[in-house]
């Protein structure tokens, strides 16, 4: 989709060239580089249209001028805003730009990067290409009509990006970075987007070893006859009223070398239903969503594989299965007894995402020995009361880690708040009948997963990320479409980046 060119969008052909501007500090119009738009946007500025605030665009339709110009279909201006440019600004300039084009079908623009003083080339372009790229994102295999008829009011969407700047080095550099972070969210939208009857337990395992094929990564997938043998009570038991087999994916990606072990668990619950606890009717659809931990974390490792860092392992697993009400199903009550041993008496088979990720961190741990744990789950509605569409709940036993994940988060545009673990909540969860129960009463519904998960990591550092209120419906951003918006995966390729 992208390529860097030499060739100046005066003489470059297409349907769209996209210039960014800023919003002057002084009285005055914004200025931009583009030839054409001197008049334009004087005269957008007199009548008060354009004031190149953030996100803000001017589309107009360029004389062929003289024998430069070649014909170019559209010019769009997007306002950069005054000052305390930061990456998500960029992004999200990137992002109004693929609207803008989409909306008018376009389909090869040109993008000229912006000389920002005090902003480095090479990261302002990853930021733009993540906007760019994420923006223009759509998702229509299951479209039959894929010409871009008149008739169709959608977009088929763009198919060439070429960036333009006169330092090619440092762009070529940010295009890499950025394209390798945004395609990998694509894929995690697109595993989201599919849907459930398509999306299954068993196409985990497939997308595990395309990645271990292609990459080189060590791969095991458990079957349900491995989950026996090992004794894994949680995920046998959810999965237990589906036709469908559970599938527990592992990848490694080894560096040879003598380094820590960050160990990435993702929830891969392709439906839920909510079993026997069914889900009330409206709504239940979108939880063909409740696998964006696991799409987030295999996505994760497709860049992860592209890039090859150098100064961690990753081990990444997802435990994969559909939640139903048929016949076997686990029903409250139930006793179940999870790898490792430790029993849950099963209240409420709606909290089953705990109970397949507690079966994956008890592994993950025992048999990999990491130095860190991250996991990303859709794990709770109530993370949505308290925290909105708008941040990750975080939930963690150890500052340092914490601290790293929360800066990650801030680097990629993608919020969490911190919230507290204690004795206090974990008793919540005390059983009468089994070491634990699976739900600790309404109060405190968040906290009380994580305690819950806290119980099967044991002391090494662990962070959960419960990303219910973000894995759709997630707070409106130019680059962020409806559906899915594969939340978690720029995050742990930023930790992963700046690991050390
Ligand atoms: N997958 C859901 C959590 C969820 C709810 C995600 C809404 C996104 C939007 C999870 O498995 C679940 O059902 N959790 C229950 C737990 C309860 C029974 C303690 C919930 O949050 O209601
Ligand atoms: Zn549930
Ligand atoms: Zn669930």
């Amino acid at each position: 989709m992208f390529k860097v060119i030499k060739t100046p969008p005066e003489q470059y052909g297409g349907d769209m060239a996209v210039y960014f501007v800023r919003q002057p500090t002084k009285k005055g119009a914004p200025k931009s580089t583009c030839k054409e738009a001197g008049q334009v946007l004087s005269r957008a500025f007199e009548a008060g249209d354009f004031l190149a605030k953030e996100e803000q665009t001017l589309m107009f339709y360029p004389e062929k001028s003289g024998k430069t110009r070649k014909r170019i279909k559209r010019v769009l201006i997007v306002g950069l805003g005054k000052d305390d440019f930061s990456r998500e600004i960029f992004r999200k300039c990137g992002g109004a730009a693929s609207l803008a084009a989409l909306k008018t079908k376009a389909r090869k623009i040109i993008v000229t990067i912006p000389e920002i003083k005090g902003f480095n080339r090479s990261e302002l372009t990853e930021c733009l290409v993540e906007g760019l790229f994420l923006g223009a994102y759509q998702f229509r295999k299951y479209k039959t009509n894929h010409d871009n008829n008149d008739e169709e009011e959608e977009s088929a969407g763009i198919d060439e990006i070429a960036l333009y700047a006169p330092d090619a080095a440092g762009v070529r550099k940010g295009l890499k970075r950025g394209s390798g972070a945004a395609e990998a969210v694509g894929v995690a939208r697109d595993m989201a987007n599919e849907p459930g009857n398509y999306w299954t337990p068993s196409r985990f395992a497939d997308y595990g070893r395309e990645l271990a094929d292609k990459y080189g990564f060590k791969a095991r997938i458990l079957s349900k006859r491995d989950m026996k043998r090992l004794g894994m009570g949680g995920i046998l038991g959810v999965s237990q009223g589906s036709d469908q087999p559970p599938e527990m994916v592992i990848l490694e990606y080894r560096t040879g070398k003598k380094v820590p072990t960050l160990l990435i668990v993702g929830k891969g619950l392709t439906f839920d239903s909510g079993g026997i606890s069914l889900k009330p009717a409206a709504g239940m659809g979108d939880m063909k969503y409740d696998m964006s931990g696991g799409a987030a974390v295999l996505a994760a490792m497709q860049a992860i594989g592209e890039e090859r860092p150098k100064r961690v392992d990753i081990v990444a697993i997802v435990p994969a299965t559909e939640n139903l009400p048929g016949p076997s199903a686990l029903k409250p009550g139930d006793v179940i007894t999870h790898y490792g041993g430790k029993t849950v008496e099963v209240v409420n088979t709606d909290a089953e995402g705990r109970l397949i990720l507690a079966d994956a961190l008890a592994y993950g741990v025992d048999k990999f020995k990491p130095d860190a744990v991250i996991d990303l789950a859709t794990l709770t509605g109530a993370v949505i009361i308290g925290l909105g569409h708008h941040r990750i709940g975080m939930l963690s036993n150890d500052d340092k880690l914490a601290g790293r994940i929360t800066h990650a988060g801030e680097r990629s545009g993608e919020l969490l708040w911190q919230l507290p673990l204690g004795p206090e909540y974990t008793k919540q969860l005390k059983s009468r009948v089994a070491d634990m129960k699976n739900v600790g009463g309404r109060a405190a519904g968040t906290i009380t997963a994580a305690a819950f998960l806290e119980k099967f990591v044991g002391d090494v550092p662990w962070a959960h990320l419960d990303i219910a209120g973000t894995a759709w419906n997630y707070t409106k951003k130019s680059y962020v479409p409806k559906g899915p918006s594969g939340i978690g995966v720029r995050i742990l390729l930023e930790l992963v980046r700046a690991w050390r």
